[in-house]
Order: C-alpha cells, then sequence, then structure tokens
C-alpha cells in the first residue's frame, strides 16, 4: 500500500529516488512521484501509472539535488489522477510529503484548515497533513531550541488519527528530512555519507547494508551527516542498526519473464532454506529456534487460532488440518480483518499464530496486538526479517523464503504451508507421533524439493493444459480436507492473474448449489491426489461430467480416472499427505500464470492490488 522513500547524501537524488521507486513499486501502482529540492526550490513530477511513466516524464526534464523524496501510490482517498498522486506540497510551496497509510480524521482536520485559509487541490488526506504542518510551522517561533521543522511535525501528528509512514521536507532545511511513522513501515538506510528512508529495505539495499528499522510513534530526523529519533512526546529513543543479510540477486529477474514465473521455479530452493537445520538429529521430529517457548510449556497448550488473510490464510487452512490431525490439538482459523472486531472466547492455554508474508499486513498486525493486548502469547510465521510483525510477535519462525516481489504470493504460500507441516510433527511428536511416523514424515519433507523440481518441469504440459481455458470466465477448484484450502489458493491465483472469476469448494460440498452452474464452458479443476478419498472425488468428477462441464484432474501416480471422465489429467508424484498441498500448490500457480500470460496480464502487478496492505 503505497512506497515510500527519500534521500539525503552527496549523489544526485533523482536516479536513487527513481532505483528505489522501481524496487517499491510491488506496494502499489496506481501512480507515482518525486520532489527533489534544488537549491531552495522544489521540482516536482507525477505521473498516473506505472513507474516507468514516471520515468520517462523525470529523464525529459533535468532535475538536479541531492535530496529528494519519492512515492508509488495505491489509490486511498481520491481517484487515480496527476493531481492525486504524490508527492503533495503545502499551500506555501515551503513543505512536500510522501505518505503511506490513512489519516483517518482529515474532514475535520481539512474544514479547521480552510477556516484558516487553506486551498486543496486534491482530493487526499495527504494534502491535508502536509497543510496541517505547515500551519503549525507557521505558529512555531523561529529560533526556539528544537529544529522547527521537526517540531511541527511531530506537534501536526499529535492531532492526527489514523496510520502513517511519512517523509517531509521543508525549503528553509535544504538537506533535511523528518519521517514518522505509525502503522505503515518505515526504516532508515544508513549510508557512506547518505540517508535513505523507505519502506522497505528493497529500495536501498545495493546502496548499504545497514538499517534502523522505526517503531510505531517514533519521528526520525536526518541531516546530511546525521540523524536522530525521537518519540511523539519528545523523548530520545535509542535505536539499533541492523545489518541485512541481503542476496541482491533475490530480487532481479534474472532469465525470467516474470517475478512470478521465477519465484514458482524458486520453490525448491525456498523450501530447502524453510528447512534448513531445523530436523532433530534422531530424523524423527522438527525444532524451532524462535518459538521462545519451553517443550513443557508448548506441551500446556490445548488450542490454537491462526489468523491471517489472503493466501496466509490458506495457509493457516492446510495448517488446521495437519496440525488437528497429526498433533489432535484443536485449531481455530480466523480472518485476521474480523478477529479484532469479533470476541471469540480463548483461554489461558490458548496459543496465537499469525501467518503473514510481509510481516506488515494491516489486519493481521491488528489482530497479533489485539491478542497480546489481552495477554495471549502470541507467535508468528514471518517472511521479512524486521517486520513489525516479526518484531512485535512474543516469538515466531522465519521463512526464509528470500524476497518475493511478485504481487501474487507463491514460494512464500509454499513455504508457509511446509512450515506449517513442520510445526504440525513438532507438536504432534510431543503428543502421540510414534517415532516411524516423525521418521516418515521428515523423509517427505526433506524429498520434497526435488518433487517440485519433477512438478515444475511438467510446465509445459500444464501450459498446453492452460492454453485450452483461456476464454472462460469462470472456474470451479475442488479438493477435500487439506486440498480444499489449495483449491481457494487455486481460485485466488487465477482470479487476481488473470480476472477469471473462480471459486474454490470441498469436493462434495459442490453438489449442494454450485453445480447449478456447471455447463460446457465452465469447468472444474479437480486436487484428487489422497488416495483414500480418491474414488470419492471421483464420484464428484462424474457428476460433473454428467452436466458436460469439462474437468481437469490432478492425481497422484499410480491412481486412474475411469476413461472419458476427465478431458485433461496432470500427474504429480505419490507422497506423503502432509506435502501433497504444497505439489499440488505449484500446479495450479503455473496454471494460473499461464493462463494469465496468454491473457495479457501483467500478471506481477495485477490491477488493483498491492503486496503488502498496510491500511485496514
Ligand atoms: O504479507 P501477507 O502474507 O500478510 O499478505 C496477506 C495477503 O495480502 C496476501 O497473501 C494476498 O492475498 C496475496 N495477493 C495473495 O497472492
Amino acid at each position: 500500500m503505497c512506497g515510500i522513500v527519500g534521500y539525503v547524501g552527496k549523489h544526485q537524488a533523482t536516479q536513487i529516488l527513481m532505483d528505489g521507486l522501481k524496487r517499491l513499486e510491488y506496494r502499489g501502482y496506481d501512480s507515482s512521484g518525486i520532489v527533489v529540492m534544488s537549491g531552495k526550490s522544489l521540482q516536482l513530477v507525477k505521473k498516473i501509472g506505472r513507474v516507468e511513466n514516471l520515468a520517462k516524464e523525470v529523464s525529459s526534464r533535468k532535475i538536479r539535488g541531492c535530496h529528494g523524496i519519492g512515492h508509488t501510490r495505491w489509490a486511498t482517498h481520491g481517484g487515480v489522477t496527476d493531481v492525486n498522486a504524490h508527492p503533495h506540497l503545502s499551500n506555501d510551496g515551503k513543505f512536500a510529503i510522501i505518505h503511506n497509510g490513512v489519516i483517518e480524521n482529515y474532514l475535520q482536520i481539512k474544514r479547521f484548515l480552510e477556516t484558516k485559509g487553506f486551498r486543496f487541490l486534491s482530493e487526499t488526506d495527504t494534502e491535508v497533513l502536509i497543510n496541517l504542518i505547515s500551519y503549525h510551522y507557521d505558529k512555531e517561533q523561529p529560533g526556539t531550541e528544537e529544529n522547527r521543522f521537526l517540531v511541527s511535525v511531530r506537534k501536526s501528528l499529535l492531532h492526527v488519527e489514523g496510520t502513517y509512514g511519512i517523509a517531509v521536507i521543508c525549503t528553509d532545511f535544504p538537506n533535511e528530512i523528518v519521517g514518522a511513522r505509525k502503522g505503515s513501515p518505515l526504516c532508515l538506510g544508513i549510508g557512506k555519507d547518505e540517508y535513505i528512508l523507505s519502506s522497505d529495505v528493497a529500495s536501498f539495499a545495493s546502496r548499504t547494508q545497514n538499517v534502523v528499522f522505526l517503531n510505531d510513534y517514533e519521528i526520525v530526523h536526518v541531516t546530511e551527516t546525521n540523524f536522530s529519533v525521537t518519540n511523539t512526546n519528545a523523548d530520545g529513543v535509542e535505536t539499533v542498526v541492523h545489518k541485512i543479510d541481503w542476496d541482491l540477486g533475490s530480487a532481479e529477474l534474472g532469465d525470467f519473464s516474470h517475478f512470478m514465473e521465477k519465484e514458482i521455479f524458486e520453490q525448491p530452493n525456498a523450501l530447502e532454506n524453510a528447512m534448513r537445520g531445523r530436523f532433530s538429529e534422531d530424523g524423527s521430529t522438527a525444532h524451532f529456534g524462535g518459538l521462545r517457548m519451553t517443550p513443557q510449556e508448548l506441551r500446556q497448550i490445548d488450542r490454537i487460532v491462526l489468523c491471517a488473510c489472503g493466501s496466509a490464510w490458506h495457509a493457516c487452512l492446510v495448517a488446521e488440518t495437519l496440525i488437528e490431525k497429526f498433533a489432535r490439538i484443536p485449531v481455530e482459523v480466523e480472518y485476521a480483518s474480523e478477529f479484532r472486531y469479533g470476541n471469540a472466547p480463548l483461554d489461558k492455554n490458548t496459543l496465537v499464530f499469525v501467518i503473514s508474508q510481509s510481516g506488515e499486513t494491516q489486519d493481521t498486525l491488528a489482530a497479533l496486538r489485539e491478542s497480546k493486548r489481552k495477554g495471549f502469547k502470541t507467535l508468528a510465521i514471518c517472511n521479512v526479517v524486521g517486520s513489525t510483525i516479526a518484531r512485535e510477535a512474543d516469538g515466531g519462525i522465519y521463512q526464509h523464503s528470500g524476497p518475493e516481489i511478485g504481487v501474487a504470493s507463491t514460494k512464500a504460500f509454499t513455504s508457509q504451508i511446509c512450515i506449517a507441516a513442520m510445526l504440525a510433527l513438532y507438536l504432534g511428536r510431543m503428543r502421540d507421533l510414534s517415532y516411524d511416523k516423525g521418521v516418515r514424515f521428515v523423509e517427505a519433507l526433506k524429498q520434497l524439493p526435488s518433487q517440485i523440481k519433477d512438478v515444475i518441469n511438467q510446465h509445459e504440459k500444464i501450459k498446453s493444459i492452460a492454453h485450452k481455458y483461456i476464454n472462460v470466465h469462470n472456474f470451479l477448484f475442488l479438493g477435500r480436507q487439506s486440498l480444499f484450502p489449495i483449491a481457494l489458493e487455486g481460485a485466488l491465483k487465477l482470479k487476481e492473474v488473470s480476472y477469471i472469476h473462480a471459486e474454490g469448494y470441498p469436493s462434495a460440498e459442490m453438489k449442494h448449489g454450485p453445480i447449478a452452474m456447471i455447463n460446457p464452458e465452465f469447468p472444474s479443476f479437480f486436487l484428487a491426489t489422497q488416495k483414500t478419498l480418491f474414488q470419492k472425488v471421483v464420484s464428484n468428477m462424474q457428476e460433473i461430467h454428467a452436466r458436460k462441464g469439462p474437468v481437469i484432474a490432478l492425481i497422484s501416480e499410480g491412481l486412474e480416472v475411469p476413461p472419458g471422465i476427465a478431458d485433461d489429467i496432470i500427474n504429480i508424484p505419490s507422497v506423503h499427505e502432509a506435502v501433497q498441498p504444497i505439489l499440488a500448490t505449484v500446479v495450479l500457480q503455473l496454471f494460473a500464470y499461464y493462463i494469465a500470460l496468454e491473457r495479457g496480464c501483467d500478471v506481477d502487478k495485477p490491477r488493483n492490488l498491492a503486496k503488502s496492505v498496510t491500511v485496514e
């Protein structure tokens, strides 16, 4: 939800800001803009559409200056127009701001400012905030002990309800940036003779590995040679400089056409990373260093609540089936966006677990905070190291999937399921799961990377099946038990990247309503890899086939669909039931990718979406 980047240093700011925006584009791509300070004047360029539109505009101008800010937008307040694009300037032209978040009381503040003579060009909440800063600045007396620019930002934020990650510049203070965060991520890269303030380390990882992560209610004041952090009460805050271990190549496309393709193909590696060093010496269980709970404490747990959004919510559903089956602990899965507003009765032995690739999803963060507020132990599965959720959870498990740039989650999702399976194994082995079963489980997990490669090697076949369905308007994905969430994920993936309407259902549930929609133009994709349920699912295929609905069947080697029922059959290796969801997912990811590609969709940046949803 919007990416922000600010630069102060010895180099020309424009290219550094543009490079940063390119890397932040996954956060929103409705419009983008930069403003660079040249002497005491602000040079502003903003454009609707992708960052490349902005780049064309910027290259046609001669913008010079070593100090500036840039923004890539996912629209909240106000339509997608050049005027609503960030940065926004104050009426007097002295201040410029970029903002990620939502100022909830902006109308109230706007009305107040209008009574003071302020006028507004855009429909955004952000333009209100920059004029509020300008208003406080004019009221401040020059020459007070603390920097007047910083004080006016701080005073303004005391009046703001909502969320923000902001960077502000002021023509009276060339070479200074004031940044602040509440609810939206913000970090400061500390380079050689330069500072880069951003929503994500990705935007400056090529320039420095030293980073300070800001917390909510913190304000950073950056000058050419120094930075300091205070909170909204003006108290000084001690900062910790983290060293980020970032493989730059992993954020580049390399030989692939799209990040989605690259990230699907990276899954053998991503899963190896998720498992590395996490199996016991006797090969019968898993262990996790970051849970910060003793086996004794974990044995006390008699209920687990899992919260997440989107694909991560589907991963929670898979975790539910696996933990209940192998560890026999009751699990409930909640939409993070709903959890906080409900009042689920939880008892003292309940463990709350959240799952989030980005670690910044606002709804998931809110669910985590609500659980902490109630005094529950909270754990998180996260991919992004140092993200807000990772820092605020009492303990957790890092996915180590590497940066996921494609907006549609692929490798992060399968890594989450892999960790969920390991968790089920770990908790199961503390309870009733036998040594033998544990060893078989571990073996199955260890073979996953090479089995994923086998599935990926079928990409040409999956592509040619996908080709047959590029013009359909609807799709049904059907699966049972741990494959039902994968049916949901398959439907989500197809919707996100190809804009084909799709639904996921438990296979047998389909005849209780959705079957009414079936006709020769409405295909069904069956996930039928489970031996024990196979004949039942074949009956469901017959029901669709009898109504002339095309059938695609994903089955395990060794299983056979009676002739004439399925139009297309894809085989995956016959594997332990705990890992079938992962192999099935890879097939559905490739299927969605190839359909979207042929339909000419922008697979890495689907319309209306953003990678990390940091607004409620
Ligand atoms: O970063 P998170 O895992 O918290 O993100 C959750 C969802 O926003 C995310 O999974 C979303 O549904 C993706 N677009 C799915 O492909």
